[in-house]
This record gives structure tokens, C-alpha cells and sequence, in this order.
């Protein structure tokens, strides 16, 4: 049985879909604090918060639990400006409450979700996953002291750990029965769909004057899907008896900003006409993945890469009338 925490958020939910569609046995631990219950379709439901030690405890003895995939935590970067403890509090004791849970019941499987915001302002792009962890944010700095953490316990009790550091994870499932609704929504691709369906004011650029081509950041955008094979692979390889790894999860190519507008105009058939605004604070100009890493290792390789294909996915979940936390 594999236990998924954050089943109800955005990629969460993805995985779960993937998990019945293939008939593997799960549950979801999840305090529906950000997820969506309405997301989770048949699959089972733990309703627990990753901060109780207790409670996260208790799930590993009222489940034979032989593998981890930990999607629960807080995401938002300007939010973990704002607000640090939360983000110490919920991702980085998350992980701590988790591995002592799975130390304990002797499960030593675990699949974490990590992100390109452990690296920092980039030194280099595409990014490898040699490059040094600088992360400049206290939600970068939440998941990096769970890197280590997860190090540490791989070192010294046998945890056998797969982390994947997405980059920007975008698009929804094909069938638009899920996808991405954050409350509130910061996202770019979301925002300038919602925008475009008449659902969010017009939409604004964050920043023109970056030293890119077209001065806008730069971005290396993920399907939810691609990110989602990227789990049932790691599961495969620690199944397998495979040890702990970590791996970038990316396309390698970026778009900017303005280009992810015009995708999106296009798309849509809307004119968005954004705003350009001030700079976002803490906004590294260009982050791309080098992922050869993970498609050399296991053969993994987006199979919905480009841009028009995520949007043209994210827009028939955001355009649907019933889109949203009422939906
Ligand atoms: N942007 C706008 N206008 C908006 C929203 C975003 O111009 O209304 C810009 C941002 O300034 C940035 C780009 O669009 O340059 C992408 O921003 P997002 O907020 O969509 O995504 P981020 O790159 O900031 O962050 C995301 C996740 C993080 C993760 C990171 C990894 O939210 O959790 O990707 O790259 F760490």
C-alpha cells in the first residue's frame, strides 16, 4: 500500500488518478487545508495533518504501508517570505514527524517532492543537479533542510529515498476531470487563463527588464503528467530494491513570460493585454532543468512537452464553468 501525503493538491491528485488508473493500492494522508476533496475521485482518504506527529503516526499502524510518496506542503515563495514558521512548521517537522513515523514501522521507501527553488539564483542554466543549494527563500530553505534531513536518515537508519526537484509544474489531466486550483492563485499559466475566461482581473508581467532575450523571466514549464511518471518510476526503482538518488524533473527548455502569454492568447482566442509591472521580488531571471540525469537513469522523457499542449490542457480544466473550489 502506498501512502500519498498531499493526495488532494495539484500534483497530488495527479498521482492518485495515475495510482487507480493503473490499480495500485494507495491512501492519501491530507488535511484538505489547500487540496481539494472534490480531487481526490476514489481514491481513499486519511484526513490528518502532516505538523501531529501522532497523527501521521497513526496511519502507519492502521495501514501496511511499504512506500511513501510526500507531496504535502506549503508552496508559495512570497508566501514563505511572509510567513516562515508555516513553512518550517508544515514542510520541514512535515518531513521530520514522516521519517521518524517510517523509521519507526520499518518502512524505508520514500519518494519526496522536492524543487528547482533549493538551487537558488542559478550560476548556470540548465541547471544540474551538482550545482550548489543556495536557495534564497524561506520555502527553498524549507525543502533544502529536508533534503538534508532525508540525507541523514538515508545515512544512518537505510532510508532509501528518490527526490525529484521539479521545475514548473503546469497543464492538468487531459480529460480536465482535475487540475490546478491554488486559493489564492500566483501561478502564471492559471493566472492568465483565468484572466482570459473572464474569472480574474486582467493580468500583470512581473518585471521587463531582466537580462533575457525578451527581458521577461524565464521558466522550464513541466506537465503534471510528465512530473507524475517521474513518481512511477521512482516507486519501480525502489521496489527494486534501488537506492536513495535525487534527479531534476524538467523539459530543459524555458519560455518567458511573454511567451507563455502569447501561448495563452493563442489558445484561447483572448487578447490578455497585461499589465507590465515592478519586479517579484526573489525571481531568479532564468531557471531551466538539465534532467538528462533522470532520462539517461530510467528512460524517462516528457511525452506532453510543449507549452501550447500544457496550456491547451490547463485551459479545458480553468474554462470549464464548474472550475474551482466550488466546482
Ligand atoms: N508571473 C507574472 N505574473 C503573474 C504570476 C507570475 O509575471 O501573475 C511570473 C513570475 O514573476 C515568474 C513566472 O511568471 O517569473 C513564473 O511564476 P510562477 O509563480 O508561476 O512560478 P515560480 O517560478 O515563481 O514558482 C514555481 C512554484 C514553486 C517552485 C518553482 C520552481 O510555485 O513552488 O516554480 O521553479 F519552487
Amino acid at each position: 500500500m502506498i501512502l500519498v501525503t498531499g493526495g488532494a493538491g495539484f500534483i497530488g491528485s495527479h498521482m492518485c488518478r495515475r495510482l487507480r488508473d493503473e490499480g495500485i493500492d494507495h491512501v492519501v494522508f491530507d488535511n484538505l487545508e489547500r487540496g481539494w476533496k472534490e480531487s481526490l475521485g476514489g481514491s481513499r482518504l486519511i484526513q490528518g495533518d502532516m505538523r501531529s506527529r501522532e497523527e501521521v503516526a497513526a496511519v502507519f499502524d492502521r495501514e501496511e504501508i511499504t512506500a511513501v510518496i510526500h507531496f504535502a506542503a506549503y508552496i508559495e515563495v512570497g508566501e514563505s517570505v511572509k510567513a516562515p514558521a508555516a513553512f518550517w512548521e508544515n514542510n520541514t517537522i512535515g518531513v521530520w514527524n514522516l521519517i521518524e513515523a517510517m523509521r519507526s514501522r520499518e518502512v524505508n521507501q520514500l519518494v519526496f517532492s522536492s524543487t528547482a527553488a533549493v538551487y537558488g539564483e542559478p550560476q548556470q542554466v540548465p541547471i544540474p543537479e551538482h550545482h550548489p543549494r543556495n536557495s534564497t527563500s524561506p520555502y527553498g530553505d524549507s525543502k533544502l533542510a529536508s533534503e538534508r534531513m532525508i540525507e541523514a536518515a538515508s545515512a544512518a537508519y537505510g532510508l532509501n529515498a528518490v527526490r525529484l526537484r521539479y521545475f514548473n509544474a503546469a497543464g492538468s489531466h487531459p480529460d480536465a476531470t482535475i487540475g490546478e486550483a491554488h486559493d489564492p492563485e500566483t501561478h502564471l499559466i492559471p493566472i492568465a487563463l483565468l484572466a482570459a475566461a473572464g474569472k480574474r482581473p486582467r493580468m500583470k508581467i512581473f518585471g521587463t527588464d531582466y537580462d533575457t532575450p525578451d527581458g521577461t523571466c524565464i521558466r522550464d514549464y513541466i506537465h503534471v503528467c510528465d512530473l507524475v511518471e517521474a513518481h512511477i518510476l521512482a516507486l519501480k526503482h525502489l521496489e527494486n530494491g534501488g537506492k536513495s538518488d535525487l534527479f531534476n524533473v524538467g523539459t530543459g527548455k524555458g519560455f518567458s513570460v511573454k511567451e507563455v502569454v502569447s501561448a495563452a492568447e493563442m489558445v484561447t482566442g483572448k487578447s490578455l493585454d497585461p499589465e507590465l509591472a515592478d519586479r517579484r521580488p526573489g525571481d531568479p531571471a532564468v531557471l531551466t532543468a538539465d534532467s538528462s540525469k533522470i532520462q539517461s537513469a530510467w528512460g524517462w522523457k516528457p511525452q506532453r512537452p510543449d507549452l501550447e499542449t500544457m496550456i491547451e490542457d490547463a485551459w479545458r480544466w480553468l474554462s470549464d464553468p464548474a472550475y474551482g473550489p466550488n466546482r
